[in-house]
């Protein structure tokens, strides 16, 4: 059966960046809009603690198919009118091997909120985001996002080829298992979801299983995942090194260039040709977003694109509004660093995987503001398991208090230059955790290469531009205005 995909897919970008206001947006043009799963449990209790303005959370809430959870959720979390100023976030527990009921609740009650307000009131596709090297939360996730009927799941940042057999398991609600790797252990372990025992107070219905679509950095790896996942895979994004947020690692040893960055060659370069030679459809990302390049990868088998830092940038993206303008400002009116404005910085992350950071002024990726920080690990989402001397397994961070990590056995070396992304993330989007003595997480802007020529998009005298903008053009002002026409056709495999 040939199916009808979308030609523009709007990258998942964390941590909200790619909310359910930009996905909707794209969505309803016939184009496939992703919202980001990680961390969606924190967004969705700080939005209720800012007093949930516009009411959209609980407009989802009374959609959700456990009203018992939903309740729960809101006596524990909603305050009318925002939290007082300067009030920390009160701060949900943080994800196990085996976590409480209620947080595995709170997250599918989460993903689904984000998956139906991106849907809600159109016919246009939409699709969920998520990070393999973060284990925990996966499978509440996906979950969630089922139940609100997700089109696609999209996967990076790690080899996903258990995912699509837990997507199967799940649209029957059946319970479903996610190995995660153990430091220092021969063997890892699992965690699991169970529907039955986490949905409570709710009729197990059949869900759709939504089209699945890891990123890839090779054709090796996209073969590897085709053949020898555990389900039906039905696509690829194919992600190069310029692409914003994390980058898989060069092939061979890690080489760095005079600025201290990966530098990628020729063995990173992915062949279209092995690609198309799979026959299943494929996207590239990584600085593809312009009209030219997107005809000649089409020409050369790609289905289409899959577009992050021009969305990253538009009115409708989920990144802190003043900014967000400040950083298109400071790019049109000042010379740019040496290198552009986008440092690919080997160590940041706690994920081991090189971190695309903006370099513009007051941004935590000029070292010096952020060696000022006080390192705390209060969210935990980037967390490694590990094996405890009893066998038990714990969990740690190189980016948590250095003094913590080397008593949970972590060696010195590994934290050096790493960066909470967790809170600095959180605070891109206008939600900074306020920590003791009242300081203010610092943000770190992400973004890919493309933020060099974001100059583009931006109109003349407004300083900024929309998502339709960027869609308008790519695919020509007809698509961008095709609003009220009929969508892609909805997956309605069950
Ligand atoms: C701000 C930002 C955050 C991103 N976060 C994620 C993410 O959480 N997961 C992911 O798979 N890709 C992420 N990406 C990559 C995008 O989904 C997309 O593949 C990439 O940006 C495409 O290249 P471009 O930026 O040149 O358009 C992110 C990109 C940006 C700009």
């Amino acid at each position: 059966m040939k199916i009808n995909h979308p030609i523009l897919i709007q990258g998942g970008m964390g941590i909200a960046v790619s909310d359910w206001k930009l996905a909707r947006t794209v969505s309803q043009t016939g184009q496939l809009g992703i919202v980001s799963g990680t961390a969606i449990d924190s967004v969705m209790v700080r939005r209720l603690q800012d007093g949930d303005k516009g009411g959209h959370i609980r407009r989802a809430l009374a959609a959700f198919p456990s009203q018992a959870i939903a309740q729960k959720i809101l006596t524990t979390y909603f305050i009318e009118g925002g939290r007082p100023e300067g009030q920390p976030y009160k701060r949900q527990p943080m994800f196990n091997i085996v976590s409480p009921v209620a947080l595995l609740q709170l997250n599918v009650a989460s993903s689904f909120t984000e998956v139906w307000l991106a849907a809600e009131g159109h016919s246009g596709l939409v699709g969920i985001n998520l990070l393999e090297k973060i284990h925990l939360p996966t499978l509440s996730c996906l979950y969630g996002a089922m139940l609100a009927n997700v089109d696609y799941v999209i996967m990076g940042a790690g080899i996903p080829r258990e995912i699509p057999g837990v997507l199967d398991l799940f649209s029957e609600n059946k319970k479903a298992g996610l190995k995660v790797p153990v430091e220092g252990a021969v063997e890892g372990t699992v965690t699991y979801f169970d529907p039955a025992v986490v949905m409570e107070g709710m009729e197990l219905k059949a869900l759709k299983r939504p089209y699945f679509f890891p990123i890839v950095s090779s054709a090796t790896l996209a073969l590897n995942l085709k053949k020898k996942s555990t389900g039906r895979v039905d696509g690829f994004i194919v992600e190069g090194p310029l692409a914003g947020g994390h980058n898989a690692p060069p092939r061979g040893q890690m080489q760095l260039n005079e600025r201290g960055e990966p530098i990628y060659g020729p063995r990173d370069e992915v062949s279209l040709a092995d690609m198309a030679a799979l026959g299943l459809p494929f996207w590239m990302a990584g600085d593809y977003a312009t009209p030219e390049k997107m005809q000649t990868v089409r020409n050369q088998g790609a289905h289409g694109i899959q577009v992050g830092t021009l969305f990253a940038f538009s009115d409708e993206s989920g990144i802190d509004r003043n900014l967000r303008l400040d950083a298109i400002k400071t790019i049109l009116t000042t010379q740019p660093p040496e290198g552009g404005w986008i440092f690919t910085d080997p160590r940041s992350s706690p994920t081991g995987f090189p971190f695309k950071a903006t370099r513009l002024p007051g941004s935590i990726s000029e070292k010096d503001s952020y060696l000022g920080r006080k390192r705390i690990c209060d969210l935990g989402y980037l967390r490694h398991s590990y094996q405890k001397p009893d066998g038990t397994v714990g969990q740690r961070c190189p980016a948590e208090p250095v003094a913590d990590y080397l008593k949970k056995g972590g060696a010195e070396e590994d934290t050096v230059g790493r960066k909470c992304l967790c809170n600095a993330l959180m605070a891109d989007i206008g939600m900074p955790q306020i920590q003791a003595g009242g300081v203010k997480e610092l943000h770190l802007l992400t973004a890919g290469d493309d933020l060099n020529n974001i100059g583009r998009l931006v109109k003349k005298g407004h300083g900024t531009y929309s998502a339709l903008d960027v869609i308008s053009y790519l695919l020509g002002p007809e698509v961008a205005k095709t609003k009220l026409s009929p969508a892609p056709e909805k997956n309605s495999m069950l």
